[in-house]
């Protein structure tokens, strides 16, 4: 009877807990990219140090006050054909293929950024996804 009884009592939590999670929102996506909070402190921080001025390797400035006049519909210096950002389509965009390491495979050359070091977190290209899919907007 007791077995019973607790058998009961597990089978409403679960229940519980599966009606809990419809209605939950998928996360991320909602919150919008903001290219001042979210991805300047990231360029600023991993890249900037090789991408200073636009002078160094890569002709391309990655300071935050500028970095978007080098990238957005900018044809990179190694894939000329290919922007480095397409505003609204990062899968055509230089920038995220050096960050996935998939630039020699659509005609870019060179390593995979950062580079000489491990790649970017998943969640952080992510990011860098989204603010181009949003319009790349200062
Ligand atoms: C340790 C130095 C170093 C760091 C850190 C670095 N880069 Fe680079 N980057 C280079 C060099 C050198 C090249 C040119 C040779 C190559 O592509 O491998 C380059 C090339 C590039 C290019 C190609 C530009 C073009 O128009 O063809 C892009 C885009 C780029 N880097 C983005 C980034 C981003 C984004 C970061 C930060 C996540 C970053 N880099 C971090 C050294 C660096």
């Amino acid at each position: 009877m007791r077995r019973i009884a607790l058998g009961g009592a597990a089978l409403l939590a679960a229940a519980c807990s599966a009606q809990a999670e419809v209605g939950v929102p998928a996360p991320a996506a909602a919150t919008p990219v903001s290219y001042q909070a979210d991805i300047v402190p990231l360029i600023e921080s991993q890249c900037a140090t090789c991408h200073l001025t636009g002078e160094e390797a890569g002709g391309i400035s990655l300071v935050g006050d500028v970095a978007r006049d080098f990238l957005v519909g900018k044809p990179s210096q190694e894939a000329p054909a290919i922007m480095r950002v397409v505003a609204g389509n990062p899968d055509a965009s230089y920038l995220v293929m050096k960050l996935e390491g998939t630039h020699l495979a659509n005609g870019g050359s060179g390593g995979q950024m950062p580079f000489g070091a491990p790649p970017l977190p998943p969640e952080q290209i992510a990011k860098v996804r989204q603010w181009i899919a949003e319009g790349a907007k200062p």
